[in-house]
């Protein structure tokens, strides 16, 4: 039986991708829908989110399947010493599509190779946070009307951002140029330099960031420093605040520059920004929910064909 299961964008086509986009426009068009009447979606989170998790049962429920879960390991039986493997198998039992978020990096690879119901990765570790990419490629889409020949701005944290290192490996179908901003102590890993290499991904790196650096963005791409992913505290005090996106620095950008960011949002961005035209990630979380029907939809076997015929919309 063919694996439905979301692991890394990086396994997913340029015909892929844009499948997806046109199913997400369906369910943004209308997202209250009975398209998975009868089906559960369970959410396993081993990590805490606010965003991920609560789009994706808020997906799962408008298209009305149900949903169970949990957000704390502590309450579950991992803390008893059941193994990653036993906990999905049981799952497995349970539920037509699970989500996971886990602190491993492989963790949802591994989840995907002990079941045959699909597992959607909601966040390994610092390696990769595909349905935060589809979110990000619909929105990038949305506002720019394209995703190819995009320069593309990632600031922050690109050592331990999983956002940034799923967005890279998925926009090889799209011609960008990036624009690596970080400290170097947060550069980005060499692995995805060179898998930008090896897919001919234009980039350049900088550890300046200021008005005239991200005048060329058509996305500035901002992110928070993991602070959960370090094991010298001290590091994490040092590198903090080092990038903070202050009004003024706008004044050069280009009119339809958006700014983006996974969220949640620390000291990245000023509250000022807010208002301004340029800001556009309190949109790109609300896109969460329609790429997150999409995915989950697609796990089951539901086609764009399906969605556009479906007849159980609510209006
Ligand atoms: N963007 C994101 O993953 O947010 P949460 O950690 O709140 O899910």
């Amino acid at each position: 039986m063919e694996n439905r299961s979301l692991v890394t964008l990086a396994d997913h086509s340029k015909e892929k991708i844009m499948y997806l986009i046109r199913m997400a426009q369906e369910f943004e068009k209308h997202p209250n829908r009975k398209i998975l009447n009868g089906k559960i979606a369970a959410t396993l989170f081993f990590e805490p989110s606010t965003r991920t998790r609560l789009s994706f049962e808020t997906a799962a429920n408008r298209l009305g399947a149900r949903v169970i879960g949990f957000t704390d390991p502590k309450v579950t039986s991992s803390t008893k010493g059941e193994t990653l493997k036993d906990t999905i198998i049981m799952v497995s039992n349970y539920a037509d599509v699970i989500i996971m978020r886990h602190y491993l990096e492989g963790a949802a690879r591994y989840a995907s190779e002990v079941t045959p119901v699909p597992i959607l990765n909601a966040g390994d570790g610092a390696n990769q946070h595909p349905s935060q990419t589809m979110l990000d490629l619909y929105s990038i889409y949305q506002t720019q009307g394209t995703l190819e020949n995009l320069n593309i701005y990632l600031v922050g944290d690109l050592k331990y951002g999983r956002t940034v290192h799923s967005l890279l490996m998925a926009m090889r179908h799209f011609n960008p140029t990036f624009h690596f901003i970080s400290p170097k102590e947060l550069a980005m890993p060499e692995v995805y330099k060179q898998y930008c290499h090896k897919h001919n991904i234009k980039y350049v790196e900088h550890t300046d960031f200021n008005e005239d650096t991200i005048a060329g963005a058509d996305i500035l791409y901002m992110t928070r420093v993991q602070r959960e992913r370090f094991t010298d505290l001290m590091e994490y005090e040092r590198v903090k605040d080092r990038y903070l996106l202050k009004l003024h620095m706008l004044r050069k950008a280009k009119n339809n520059m958006k700014i983006l960011h996974p969220l949640p949002r620390v000291n990245e961005i000023e509250y000022a920004i807010d208002d301004d035209p340029h800001a556009y990630y309190f949109e790109q979380a609300r896109n969460g929910l329609f790429t997150r029907q999409a995915l989950i939809c697609d796990s089951l076997g539901i086609t764009l064909d399906d969605v556009i015929a479906d007849t159980t919309i609510i209006e």
